[in-house]
């Protein structure tokens, strides 16, 4: 199983506001969707209520919660949706949601944040794509993760109403 972490941050490495993104940026919402369609993305309980708790279509989608029966999960864990039809489960913990993976033959994964599902996960990760956006936006919630042991591979600058820097990079050890 592959484990790639997506976070979007701006110039303090703040991820979230008031329990939302608190910038605009419809590109790299695309680049978001490109890279994760079709696979698997595992959320915290305060994310998948910034989705309104509707999972995002194409993909599979795991919410930890200590209550996952409380989060509005659809039964069945099945969603259909004009695109198909994809997962949708609830864990009880982050080692719980490895379970349902490994359960259900995930191969790549995508850790979609927030702060305490990227800090659960961060042993695992192998490959992070980081967009650093032009802003500072005075977040509550910040990404904490260290990229000593990774490679930068790629760098990728996005003009736009908020210029934005996609990095890919790849675990070294
Ligand atoms: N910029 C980005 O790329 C990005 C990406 C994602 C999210 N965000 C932002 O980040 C913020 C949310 O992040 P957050 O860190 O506050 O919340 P979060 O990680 O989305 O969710 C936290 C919740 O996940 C559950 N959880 C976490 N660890 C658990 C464990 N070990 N066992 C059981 N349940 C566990 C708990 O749910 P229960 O309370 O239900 O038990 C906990 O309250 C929002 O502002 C969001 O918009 C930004």
């Amino acid at each position: 199983m592959h484990y790639q972490l997506i976070a979007a941050i701006d110039e303090d490495w703040g991820i979230g506001k008031d329990g939302t993104i608190p910038w605009r940026c419809p590109d790299d919402l695309k680049h978001f969707k490109r890279v994760t369609l079709g696979h698997w993305l595992v959320i915290g309980r305060k994310t998948w209520d910034s989705f309104g708790r509707k999972p995002l279509p194409g993909r599979n989608t795991i919410v930890v919660s200590s209550d996952p029966e409380s989060v509005g999960i659809p039964p069945n864990g099945l969603k259909i949706g004009d695109t198909g039809a994809y997962r949708v489960l609830g864990a009880r913990s982050p080692s719980h949601a490895k379970q349902l993976l490994a359960a259900n033959y995930a191969n790549q994964v995508f850790i979609g944040g927030g702060a305490t599902i990227y800090s659960a996960f961060s042993a695992e990760i192998s490959t992070i794509w980081l967009s650093r956006v032009k802003a500072r936006a005075q977040c509550d919630t910040k990404l904490d993760v260290c990229l000593d042991n990774f490679v930068l591979l790629l760098q990728q600058g996005h003009h736009g109403d908020t210029p934005f820097t996609i990095e890919l990079y790849r675990r070294t050890r």
